[in-house]
């Protein structure tokens, strides 16, 4: 039996300065490696096909289709059997959520699903906003449309493009998407919002080829601003850097460093003694240091899911498309960690402290509904060198998972016009503090569009 505690401890223990300084220069030179070698790829927007098979000899239906979520009572049944059959069995004592999801509380979680969840009740929900599909280079690709509906007289909506990440789905916005696109401020931006599904994901269908992302609804405007965090991120990022004409600005509350270099080496290793030097205030300090335990430890025991989905997704896919229960524990675990480390030590998660039962089941059902095992076999296709000059806002949340001092993100975001510290919130942002959210869009878009006058 490995000893994975002792070893985690063991490494975690050894908090000299000179373990910190040796790890930067590892971690730094493993870096400097990988940005040389990918300095040979550049990136490049090609016409591709990524449906079945070989592409059509007509022309393509790029028609609009208005779509409706819907699930039928045949379908629901099945569901519902399947989450009666799981079989619980005890978390070990006190364990909480420090081993997964706890097995107790999923309890709890099932429980409501089956006896308190509406579903056809969120459905309604989910269709209050218009949904549509159309086909991009052989694939269906499934988005919400928001418009204003109360456009005063002289004004144009703004476009704005947001992109989801895993484990959630465009119902991520559902809380923000009335905030932009009726301020009640009257000196705000009125927005008109565009909420794609990610190849793959929930009502989007997967590529059949194994390749690069595929880029996301373009037609409809000649210059969107957009919006990510996790895989919007690398969404949008990769989208200003092929199109940096078509995205007016990008406003992200997630950006590991993708392009780091000598200034993220040396701030990691001087920072903490001159933190002045590298812009650091306490809640960076006190997030990058111990670097050991912040950036290794925590990050190699948080990240198990990502080497299975990204090595071998069919095999976990399968088991997470077979027991609904499963899923809503697979995804579930991850929405109670991401909003806050210390939600590990509570018998619950946290999961109701910030979000509530019904929303969460939505996002569960809403990959339920279109069976997607939320493991599509998606690489990271992100520039990585090339730096970004599309101007850029960043909300930093306090608890987000890989903590980004301005610094790091300017690294790669060179046309860095806000960077604005948030007084609360975590990976799960646009969920957990929409209002927030969608104030610091409105303050970056203000700025950009004043500036274009
Ligand atoms: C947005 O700007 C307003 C006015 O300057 C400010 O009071 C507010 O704190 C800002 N909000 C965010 C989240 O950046």
């Amino acid at each position: 039996q490995f000893d994975h505690e002792g070893l985690i401890h063991a490494i975690s223990s050894e908090h000299t300065m000179f373990t910190e300084v040796l790890v930067a220069l590892v971690v730094g030179g493993v870096i400097y490696f990988l940005v040389q070698k990918s300095k040979r790829h550049q990136l490049k927007s090609e016409d591709g096909w990524w449906g079945e098979g070989t592409p059509p000899d007509k022309e393509e239906d790029v028609s609009i289709r208005p779509y409706t979520v819907r699930m039928d009572n045949e379908e629901l049944q099945d569901l519902y059997t399947r989450i009666d059959q799981t079989q619980s069995f005890p978390s070990l004592e006190d364990s909480q959520f420090t081993y997964g999801f706890n097995s107790q509380y999923l309890q709890n979680v099932v429980s409501y699903w089956r006896h308190d969840f509406d579903w056809r009740r969120q459905v309604e929900k989910l269709n209050k906003y218009p949904h549509y599909k159309t086909n991009i280079e052989g694939i269906d690709v499934h988005y919400v449309h928001v418009r204003p509906k109360n456009l005063p007289e002289g004004v144009t909506a703004v476009p704005l493009l947001m992109v989801h990440g895993w484990p959630g789905s465009f119902y991520e916005f559902y809380r923000m998407i009335p905030l932009l696109t009726e301020p009640s401020n009257p000196g705000d931006i009125v927005f008109e919002v565009v909420c794609p599904s990610i190849p793959g994901y929930c009502f989007s269908e997967a590529p059949h080829k194994k390749g690069k992302w595929l880029e996301v609804l373009t037609r409809d405007f000649q210059q969107f601003y957009a919006h990510g965090g996790d895989w919007g991120w690398i969404v949008t990022t990769n989208m200003a850097q092929l199109e940096p004409k078509i995205i007016k600005g990008l406003h992200l509350n997630f950006a590991p460093p993708s392009k780091p270099g000598l200034p993220m080496v040396l701030s990691i290793m001087l920072g903490r003694r001159f933190p002045k030097m590298f812009g650091f205030n306490e809640h960076d300090i006190q997030r990058i240091y111990p670097i050991v335990q912040n950036l290794v430890v925590e990050s190699v025991k948080e990240s198990g899911y990502m080497h299975i989905q990204a090595t071998k997704p069919d095999t976990v896919g399968r088991g997470l498309n077979d027991s609904p229960v499963c899923l809503a524990a697979y995804i579930l675990e991850k929405i109670s960690t991401w909003t806050d480390h210390d939600f590990r030590t509570l018998d619950d998660g946290g999961l109701t402290r910030k979000f509530s039962l019904v929303d969460l089941l939505t996002n569960v059902m809403i990959y339920l509904a279109a069976s997607s095992p939320p493991c599509a076999s998606t690489r990271r296709t992100l520039a990585r060198v090339l730096t970004m000059h599309v101007p850029t806002g960043f909300a930093c949340f306090p608890n987000e998972l890989m903590h980004t001092p301005k610094l790091w993100v300017q690294q790669k975001y060179r046309k860095l016009k806000t960077f604005t510290p948030m007084a609360r919130g975590g990976h799960f942002a646009t969920m957990e503090e929409p209002e927030l959210m969608a104030q610091d869009i409105q303050n970056f878009t203000k700025m950009q569009e004043k500036r274009k006058k």
